[in-house]
């Protein structure tokens, strides 16, 4: 039950949660190539199957996943959360840009997930193995995984509304989003993988578009390598990555 202050409280909570993300309308305005997600329907494995299947992969083939089969993913992962802070029940406190590194139907580049519209916009065409492998800590599975999955908030926006609380929300919201790209990543017979990454590097390689944004997860989709050897080096030192100069991203 709650008091009258409590209600008043979730009412200017709901309003203002309501405004952001900011709406990203104008990016088809500006001229960004857009790719509608494919629809399609999650397995008809049972959850009970999917999660014995569960595991994080420890390293992931350099080969593709359908377009459809990441469309899939996508939306599933961000369909309603029951949660006090979200008053439409959708996700509203992260957004959700990819590095694509090998997905049949789609070119490889980095690109922002328009929820609202489930459509995926292009914002830089070109292989980004090298830079994902170092963004995400140098570890090569983050190179040799088909996509990329960053969860990005603007925690000042967050905070504004809710306080200290802001950052716990935002992160909860986006490991609900991660767990549920597990399950469809196993549901698909695909894999994935929690990782950390550069706080900065991310957002600068996401730039501007990311500007003002902090990263909260990243979650690796893609085919598990069995064996043990990596496709990929990741290696490089951070300060002399090629990701340095990508400043001029859309
Ligand atoms: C926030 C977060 C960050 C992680 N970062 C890494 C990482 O950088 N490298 C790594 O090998 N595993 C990382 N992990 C762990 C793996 O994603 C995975 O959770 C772990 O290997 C356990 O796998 P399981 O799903 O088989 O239990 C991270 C997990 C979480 C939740």
């Amino acid at each position: 039950m709650f008091s009258i202050g409590a209600r008043m409280q979730k009412k200017f909570l709901n309003e203002k949660v309501r405004n952001f993300p900011a709406s990203n309308k104008s990016l088809s305005e500006k001229g960004y190539r857009n790719f509608a997600l494919i629809e399609g329907k999650l397995s008809s494995d049972s959850i009970d199957d999917v999660i014995l299947r569960r595991g994080s992969a420890r390293r992931f083939d350099d080969l593709s996943i359908d377009f459809e089969d990441l469309s899939i993913m996508l939306h599933s992962a961000t369909r309603v959360i029951p949660a006090d802070f979200l008053p439409s029940g959708l996700p509203a406190l992260n957004e959700i840009y990819l590095i694509v590194n090998a997905v049949d139907g789609l070119r490889a580049g980095s690109y922002f997930f328009d929820r609202r519209q489930d459509t995926l916009v292009l914002l830089k065409e070109g292989n980004f193995r090298r830079e994902a492998g170092v963004l995400g800590l140098g570890q090569e599975l983050a190179a040799d995984a088909s996509v990329n999955v960053y969860f990005l908030s603007n925690l000042e926006k967050v905070q504004s509304v809710f306080g200290n609380r802001g950052y716990r929300a935002a992160q909860l919201e986006a490991g609900i989003m991660g767990g549920k790209l597990y399950l469809g990543a196993y549901s698909q017979r695909l894999a994935a993988s929690g990782l950390t990454f550069y706080d900065d590097e991310v957002i600068s390689f996401f730039e501007p578009h990311a500007n003002g944004k902090e990263v909260m997860f990243l979650v690796l989709l893609g085919r598990r390598k069995n064996s043990r050897s990596p496709s990929w080096n990741c290696t490089l030192k951070l300060n002399s990555s090629p990701f340095y100069q990508f400043g001029d991203q859309v």
